[in-house]
């Protein structure tokens, strides 16, 4: 019996929706910490404008995610860009707070497995940003 060729499988770029997706998942994030005083301490140590920002970490969510690698090929290391800042539990908390309603919001409502599994990990990294394991 002769099988079809495994079909290549969906990377989480195209399940989440591509980039467009991506960023209206970086924009309710940025808008969320800049309106919201839950997130008075994270909100503080970003810059005043937060279009750069934007910009950056969709790059490096569609890179992250199986889209197009342009954030990586510039040779950025989004875990060395953090290791200087004083992060703290508390803005690690409500980094993760402001992410998960965003995610929520977005995609959450389509596609609960996708949003749970993006979280998951998004968790990790920020357990190790916030003074877990540094490399
Ligand atoms: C642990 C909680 C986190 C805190 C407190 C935090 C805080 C910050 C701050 C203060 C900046 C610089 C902003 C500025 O100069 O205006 C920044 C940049 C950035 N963060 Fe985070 N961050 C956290 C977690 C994460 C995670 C988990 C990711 C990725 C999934 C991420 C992705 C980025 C990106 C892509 C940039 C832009 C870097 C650049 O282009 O220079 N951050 N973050």
């Amino acid at each position: 019996m002769t099988h079809a060729p495994e079909p290549r499988p969906t990377t989480p770029y195209e399940r989440l929706g591509g980039q467009a997706v991506l960023r209206t998942i970086v924009d309710r994030f940025y808008d969320l910490m800049d309106a919201d005083p839950a997130y008075a301490e994270l909100r503080a140590l970003h810059a005043a404008d937060l279009g750069p920002m934007r910009d950056s970490l969709t790059g490096f969510f569609t890179g992250w995610a199986g889209g197009p690698r342009d954030w990586f090929a510039s040779g950025k290391c989004v875990m060395s860009l953090h290791r200087p800042l004083p992060i703290t539990p508390q803005t690690a908390r409500q980094w993760i707070a402001a992410m998960h309603r965003a995610i929520d919001d977005v995609v959450g409502g389509r596609d609960p497995a996708i949003a749970a599994a993006m979280l998951d990990v998004l968790k990790q990294m920020v357990a190790g940003m916030a003074g877990g394991t540094r490399h």
